[in-house]
């Protein structure tokens, strides 16, 4: 007979990333505001925000108050970053034993927006490697893909296609665990990871603008 020994592999570090995937109506309200944005000169210089971030950029507009004011975009937020919580908070507590999810679910946590921006990538345009500082998760929404797209990343014959791609940067190894993680834009697929994780965002060459939303938010 085998012996266990009592094996149990144990996994009480982060980082860990949650995926979703955001309505089709906020993805589509999202696009018509920040259309309308750039189309007007003053709305858009008011909102410019391509100062405070690291991105080299076309367009980077503010929306934090426009992210707030809308219930469908928000109650997506607070419900995956609450998700992402409390599966964080059982892994650590239980060694990855998912089971005693619903202990935590009476709990309050409150989810707070502290900032919000959209990023308009053209031809060229690259997110060097950075964090977001001042927040405790950081996500992503891609709401644009040039048309061309797909048939340039299909037709990098590099050893790992990044054209247009974010990737997260862990400087860690370990068996079974990567430290580079590359994550191919798609309409409507969201990410939230820990604030504190390196990442960027790679050129592509083609057509068409690339149209992502940044937030970043914190617990209370
Ligand atoms: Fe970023």
């Amino acid at each position: 007979m085998a012996t266990d020994y009592g094996m149990q592999v144990v996994a009480p570090f982060s980082p860990l990333i949650i995926k979703a995937t955001a309505p089709v109506s906020v993805v589509v309200g999202l696009n018509a505001r920040v259309d309308q944005i750039l189309s007007g000169q003053d709305e858009r210089r008011s909102r410019d925000w391509s100062q405070h971030l690291a991105g080299n950029l076309t367009t980077e507009i503010r929306m934090t108050d426009i992210i707030r004011d809308l219930p469908d975009l928000t109650d997506f937020l607070y419900d995956v970053a609450r998700t992402y919580t409390y599966r964080c908070e059982n892994a650590l507590l239980n060694y990855g034993n998912y089971s005693e999810t619903e202990e935590l679910k009476d709990k309050k946590l409150e989810i707070q927006i502290k900032e919000g921006w959209v990023n308009d990538m053209r031809a060229g345009d690259f997110n060097p490697v950075h964090y977001h500082q001042g927040c405790i998760y950081s996500c992503v929404l891609f709401l644009k893909i040039p048309e061309d797209y797909e048939a340039e990343f299909q037709a990098d014959k590099h050893r790992q296609n990044s054209v247009g791609c974010l990737q997260f940067i862990d400087s860690r190894t370990a068996v079974g665990t990567r430290n580079l993680f590359m994550v191919k834009p798609v309409v409507g697929e969201f990410y939230l990871w820990p604030s504190w994780m390196l990442h960027c965002v790679y050129p592509f060459r083609g057509v068409g603008i690339r149209r992502s939303m940044s937030i970043n938010m914190a617990l209370a």
